[in-house]
């Protein structure tokens, strides 16, 4: 029977651009669902921008722009990714929409109906200066333990206590530098701890509807014994704040985390609005299966809050939640909000195959929640030997011959055993894709492929091709070898959908669905002529995706006065604009005095600065140039590899502030992951005193806090 799927991916916090994690998570996805439209079920796969919440506000007021424009912004960049990967979301919506507030506000009400909301008040910091409370994370001090200065509110990085933001010593507001009062408001709950509510979960933890891993989490929750209290959940959120407003309740807003979730709901009723499909009607009918593709930091939020919150608002509740692990490159962790070292704009813009991505991706993948990383050389062997050396090659090798000599017809010889054993494959296959164990899918069918070639590779049709009387055994051999091309296509589709849509031209047939596997081309069928389908990963493609063009200091100084960048990114030619000459009568384009390409006040808000401490300053083994510095930005540190060895001794340079590019794209280079750009003066003229010309660090007048905006 026909299946009714409401599939989502988790909805990307709307201050920054996608990172590789994020089109990891949309790839597992996308392949599932195509997989579910390739058996004929019915599937509706959405996600939205996460757009409220204390960050974005920050983030928007910092830029001097609304948080709408902000999330209309980074909204208008997803597109780009999304077509550049394949990834096939029916509706692409966000959190702060009409949809979102109805649905939200009318699941408070349910919940508040169902006695599962109260208020009590809350004392929490506030900042005097910025008129608002302040989360942990916007609130450092000194240690209560040891002393150490500029330190979080959770736990000391010098002596690894763990404390509560109120005991620490001399608090300051990361956001203005005030120091936080405490102040008392009230704050509303939803009663997870209720005796019905901890009954339900624990039946919807633990009937298989969860990977174990992820049910036992929930389970030790559920118990009180993991890592987190199973407490009451604090949505309200006091003004300023960029939320939706909490009906009945002046000034208070829902925490974002609930309202994200409920943005799926928003997402797939703002598409059934389009599209005349009954919103209502789909999620009432029982047959119809939700199911959620998360990553591991956030099974919390949906293991326990949302099935309950959507259990007692009387709305569907989801039937599956897939977790899967984080996406490390070369071993190195990712960091969720900066990413890795692979940025997949820079993927694409350098020209390589999103469907190399997702084949490695597929290829890494299991069913359970485990961590995924990204090796260069792994990547360009799976690509290079599995898909090029095994599947295409069965193509190119026989493809030719058919044009060639039969005008593209097919044959059918006798029983062939081996499209037998592929064709019976496909409920196995299917079976695999099911359950999510791409990585196994993908081996089976590369096994596969394996027997292919060397069926091939025994009849030898380049040696038919030369011998007199074997017309029809090539015929025969060369036909076969295409229809198990077609097979091994069907069974790639849905990891690989752009290139079976080449081959669906190629052969000269309909789009495959997974029951055409029971059929095979039929005799006489002419297939078009072969074009080579996918090239192999070049080496150098990689090096382009990682390494940065050294620094070029000769160009730099050969400018008069000028700001240079100094740090990893500067020789990025691709995200670097180079410098226009000066068009007469200016305008756009027009240059400034100095021969720099005039900007707009936009252009230039979007660059990111930010005043930064050096917390640490060292030197980097086997480089020459580079020194790594250790940069406190306020809300967290960063690592930046900065040219600027030939001018400071490291020593010195701990402890001052400076100013950074926080929001360029992080770099992966030959020392580790550079993570933003420090500023520093170059020329040719002798420095103030009297200093060979060099390199001169910025530095903000006294007063200045880490993690000031610069503007
Ligand atoms: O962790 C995150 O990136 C959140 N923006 C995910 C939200 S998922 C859902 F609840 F909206
Ligand atoms: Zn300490």
């Amino acid at each position: 029977m026909k299946r009714k799927l409401f599939v989502t991916t988790a909805l990307p916090y709307a201050n920054g651009s996608f990172h590789i994690g994020h089109i990891m998570e949309y790839i597992q996805a996308d392949v599932w669902v195509r997989f579910q439209r390739m058996q004929g079920n019915e599937v509706h796969f959405v996600c939205a921008d996460d757009a409220h919440g204390a960050p974005i506000m920050l983030k928007a007021e910092a830029e001097g722009v609304t948080p709408q424009q902000l999330v209309r912004r980074i909204g208008a960049e997803r597109k780009q990714y999304l077509d550049g990967f394949h990834i096939g979301f029916d509706n692409w919506h966000s959190t702060d929409s009409p949809e979102n507030t109805e649905l939200s506000q009318d699941i408070y009400r349910k919940l508040r109906a169902a006695g599962l909301t109260y208020t009590k008040p809350v004392e929490q910091f506030y900042d005097p200066v910025k008129g608002m409370f302040l989360a942990d994370r916007y609130i450092k001090g000194e240690c209560p333990k040891c002393g150490a200065k500029d330190q979080y509110g959770d736990a000391c990085e010098v002596c690894s206590s763990v404390y509560s933001p109120t005991d620490l010593k001399n608090p300051y507001s990361t956001l203005s530098g005030a120091a936080p009062e405490l102040k008392t408001s009230e704050h509303y709950f939803f009663k997870l701890s209720d005796p019905k509510c901890v009954a339900f979960l624990r039946e919807w933890t633990g009937n298989d509807r969860l990977q174990s891993q992820v049910a036992n989490k929930a389970k030790e929750w559920l118990e009180g014994k993991g890592d987190r209290e199973l407490g009451d959940w604090d949505i309200s959120r006091d003004a300023p704040y960029f939320g939706i407003p909490i009906p009945d309740a002046p000034g208070k807003y829902f925490y974002v985390w609930l309202d994200a979730p409920i943005g799926y709901l928003a997402s797939f009723k703002n598409y059934c609005a389009k599209k005349g499909i009954d919103f209502e009607g789909f999620l009432a009918d029982p047959q119809t299966e939700q199911v959620h593709f998360i990553g591991k930091d956030i099974i919390y939020f949906h293991t326990l809050f949302w099935p309950a919150m959507l259990k007692f608002a009387g709305y569907k509740i989801p039937n599956n939640v897939y977790v899967h692990g984080f996406i490390t490159v070369s071993g190195a962790k990712m960091s969720k909000s900066r990413g890795t070292g692979i940025s997949p704009l820079r993927y694409l813009e350098i020209g390589m195959n999103p469907e190399w991505l997702r084949y490695y991706i597929a290829a890494k993948l299991n069913a359970n929640v485990e961590d995924l990383d990204f090796n260069p050389d792994d990547f360009v062997a799976r690509v290079n030997s599995d898909l090029i050396g095994k599947y295409i090659n069965i193509a190119s090798r026989c493809a030719g011959f058919l044009s060639k000599r039969f005008s593209g017809t097919i044959r059918i010889g006798g029983q062939n055993a081996i499209i037998g054993k592929l064709q019976a494959s496909a409920a196995e296959i299917a079976r695999i894709y099911e359950s999510r164990d791409f990585g196994r899918a993908l081996r089976e069918i590369m096994a596969l492929a394996d027997e292919v070639n060397a069926h091939v590779d025994r009849a030898k049709p380049w040696e038919l091709a030369k011998q007199p009387g074997e017309e029809d055994r090539l015929h025969t051999v060369c036909s076969e070898a295409i229809q198990m091309f077609r097979l091994l296509t069907l069974y790639l589709k849905p990891t690989l959908p752009r290139l079976a849509a080449e081959v669906e031209n190629f052969l000269g047939i309909a789009p495959l669905s997974w029951s055409d596997a029971g059929s095979l081309l039929p005799d006489g069928h002419r297939i078009n002529d072969y074009k080579h389908l996918m090239a192999r990963v070049d080496e150098k493609q990689l090096d382009a995706l990682f390494d940065i063009p050294p620094v070029e200091p000769a160009k730099a100084q050969k400018k008069t006065a000028e700001t240079a960048k100094i740090g990893s990114q500067s020789g990025s030619s691709s995200h670097r604009p180079s410098p226009q000459p000066s068009p007469p009568g200016g305008g756009e384009g027009a240059a400034s005095a100095s021969g720099a390409t005039m900007i707009s006040i936009d252009e230039f808000a979007k660059v990111d600065l930010r005043v930064a401490k050096i917390v640490k300053a060292e030197h980097v083994d086997g480089a020459d140039k580079l020194l790594k510095l250790t940069l406190d930005i306020g809300s967290e540190q960063r690592t930046v590899f900065a040219g600027i060895k030939s001018a400071y001794d490291p020593a010195t340079l701990e402890g001052r502030l400076t100013i950074m590019v926080a929001n360029l794209a992080p770099r992966k280079m030959k020392f580790g992951l550079s993570q933003g750009m420090v500023l520093a003066a170059s020329g040719d003229q002798k420095g103030a005193s009297g200093e060979a010309p060099g390199i001169f660090l910025l530095a903000p007048d006294s007063g200045a806090l880490p993690g000031m905006k610069v503007k």
